[in-house]
């Protein structure tokens, strides 16, 4: 999960085109990071190809590598590819950065992906006499292009094209020449964005680092390539080399939206920015009374989805929690059976998808591997595929035959915090559509609903202006002596449980699990003791009684209690250690506002912590290798 941009045209790159293009890529991948600048003739010369190409890298984020390079940088050039890293073969290190050079240097690249076969292509270019410097499948993809190029009479273009025939696995990437001044891009499941400006031209993996530029972009396809000649001319084409016809899209991104806005991180914006982006994705879709709901993106599915055998949910991670949600809503609304499915376990367990099931992929990104594999293989089977993603023009978003945007706005924190509420809100409207559909909601409820959806925005707003309170309680935990931490819920909060655990882990390193509350009493509860807190999520709905019992087991034990509920509860104020109230809404609607004290609490635990919560250790915002 690495992040790419290159820049070919009529500026001089400088040091701030391509590396803050870097930067903005830095939640796909900020373990190592580097940057080649390929001079013009004149400028820099080689005896042996014309160009020059010089390939700076560093271990750590682009900050360190602009610090490690020479005060002598010369950067006025108008052509220049860099690459932050998410290592996956080979640890982070100076040699295992990108750019990769060729052994023969006649080839640069970056790339974003996993060559599957590159020990076989390696095993072939050692015997060939090619040294490696580094144990990434990079750098054999950079010999095989150079390879193929030394051994055929081809031109660059086809050198590319027929090494990537021979390629099995994942790839997007950036190739440059010091023997000529064309630029290759090409892709296969990674994603790449082609920004087409005024004389110029920035490639990326995705829209933040071109929108500076221009909002012109052409998302490349599945086993396309381009080549950009003399800075100015685009060709697109297959492997085979039929040319395709560019399809330019305008991206609505502002610079505001990927710019952190006074808070102190991304995540700490987001989560302040819910409000907004919950009622953005009911906005349009929600309507007032006996009105149906609007969806146009559902309406060419849902006579598949309404007589539906059985519906699956695939999904990774936070989104695969909102699927928890959502299985309990589409079950409870429409009575229609849903199975929700890690997509990393779904692809191999052979599952039973019949002709008419419907597969639901949820994802933020749209990127993720798992994911697209899994809706590759429910392809296959002849299920229908329906989407719920964030990110405009995806993968995902294009794989599926109809789906929902959750228009979250471009989430940078690699903790997902307003993707999973907007994901939650548009499952919501989904059953409840499909619910009045199959007339298997009242009337009443129906608009009560509707009318309790209506006031989210509001009451997560109100739950915010309480931050200082939450933040407050969340101090008391903060301190090295709560190694383990224990979620609990039952009923559609459990997968809140687990999201809150989840977000606790990720940003704060703390081990944390998420468990329904009635599990304790079968292992869990050995846990217990005055270290390991447990926070229970029991808002006034039909399992609070059951979920107070638990408490008491807890307090039995001494274990200390933090307790998410509903406004006003005096009860478990004298059962819990710290209570963080809530408004009252729906039981159904309930995740909605129960997640926000929890994403606050393991922000302001790992802030105290002084851990970095926009980019935590080991993680990326978009997974897109298997
Ligand atoms: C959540 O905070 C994580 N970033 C991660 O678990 C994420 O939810 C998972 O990788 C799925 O990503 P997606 O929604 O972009 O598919």
């Amino acid at each position: 999960m690495c992040g790419i941009v290159g820049y070919v045209g009529k500026r001089d790159i400088g040091p701030d085109v391509v590396l803050n293009g870097l930067r903005r890529l830095e939640y796909r991948g900020y373990d190592s990071a580097g940057i080649a600048i390929r001079y013009n003739p004149g400028q820099r010369t080689d005896e042996q190809y014309g160009h020059v190409i010089e390939n700076w890298r560093e271990v750590g984020g682009v900050d360190e590598l602009y610090d490690s390079m020479p005060e002598t940088v010369l950067w006025e050039s108008n052509c220049a590819i860099g690459h932050t890293r998410w290592a996956t073969h080979g640890e982070p290190s100076r040699h295992n950065a990108h750019p990769h050079t060729s052994m023969g240097r006649k080839v640069t690249l970056v790339h974003n992906g996993i060559i599957e076969n590159y020990e076989t292509l390696k095993k072939k270019l050692i015997q060939e006499g090619y040294v490696f410097e580094s144990q990434t499948d990079t750098e054999v993809l950079a010999n095989w292009i150079e390879y193929i190029w030394d051994n055929n009479t081809v031109d660059f273009v086809s050198a590319v094209r027929f090494a990537l025939k021979d390629v099995v696995g994942a790839y997007a990437i950036l190739v440059i020449s010091p023997s000529t001044d064309s630029v290759i891009m090409a892709r296969k499941s990674s994603p790449l964005a082609i920004g087409v400006g005024e004389g110029e031209f920035i490639i990326a993996s995705d829209a933040t680092p071109i929108v500076e530029y221009t909002k012109d972009i052409i998302y490349l396809e599945d086993d396309q390539l381009a080549v950009i000649e003399e800075g100015t001319n685009l060709r697109i084409m297959d492997l085979d080399a039929t040319e395709v016809d560019p399809n330019i899209e305008r991206v609505e991104l502002e610079l505001d939206q990927i710019e952190k806005g006074g808070y102190d991180s991304f995540m700490l914006k987001e989560i302040y920015e819910q409000p907004d982006t919950v009622w953005t994705c009911l906005r349009g879709r929600l309507t007032e009374g006996e009105e149906p709901l609007m969806m146009g993106g559902v309406e060419s599915v849902l006579p598949q989805l309404l007589r539906a055998n059985k519906i699956f949910i695939i999904a990774c991670g936070t989104s695969w929690h909102a699927g928890l949600i959502g299985k309990n809503l589409i079950e409870k609304l429409t009575r229609i059976p849903v199975e929700v499915d890690y997509a990393s376990e779904f692809r191999y367990k052979d599952p039973i998808i019949r002709p008419g099931d419907v597969v639901i992929s949820i994802s933020q990104s749209g990127e993720t591997a798992d994911t697209k594999a899994a809706m590759e293989m429910a392809r296959e089977r002849g299920a229908t595929l329906f989407g719920v993603v964030n990110v405009v023009g995806s993968s995902i978003a294009r794989m599926s035959d109809a789906g929902i945007y959750t228009h979250s706005g471009i989430e940078i924190g690699v903790a997902s915090t307003k993707a999973f509420t907007g994901q939650v809100a548009a499952l919501t409207l989904l059953a409840i559509k499909m619910a009045r559909q199959l007339n298997s909601i009242t009337d009443n409820d129906y608009l009560k609903l509707k009318a309790a959806l209506k006031h989210i925005p509001g009451k997560i707003k109100s739950i915010l202006a309480d931050s200082e309170a939450i933040f407050e309680v969340a101090s008391r935990y903060a301190s090295e002596e709560y190694q383990d931490f224990l979620y609990l819920a039952r009923g559609i909060n459990f997968p809140v449980a687990l999201e809150g655990a989840l977000k606790l882990k990720e940003i704060s390193y703390i081990h944390a699990e998420g468990y329904p509350a009635g599990e304790m009493k079968h292992g869990p509860i050995a846990l217990i003791d005055e270290n390991c807190p447990s926070v229970f999520i029991v808002p006034n709905d039909s399992s609070y009684g059951k979920v107070v019992s638990n408490m008491q087991e807890v307090k039995a034990r001494k274990g200390k209690i933090v307790a998410i509920v509903t406004k006003g509860d005096e009860l478990i104020k004298t059962i819990a250690d710290d209570v963080i109230e809530i408004p009252e809404t729906e039981e159904l609607l309930t995740p909605l506002l129960t997640v926000i004290p929890l994403q606050l609490m393991s922000y302001s635990i790992a802030t105290a912590r002084g851990c970095n919560v926009d980019k935590p250790r080991n993680l990326a915002k978009s997974v897109t290798v298997e």
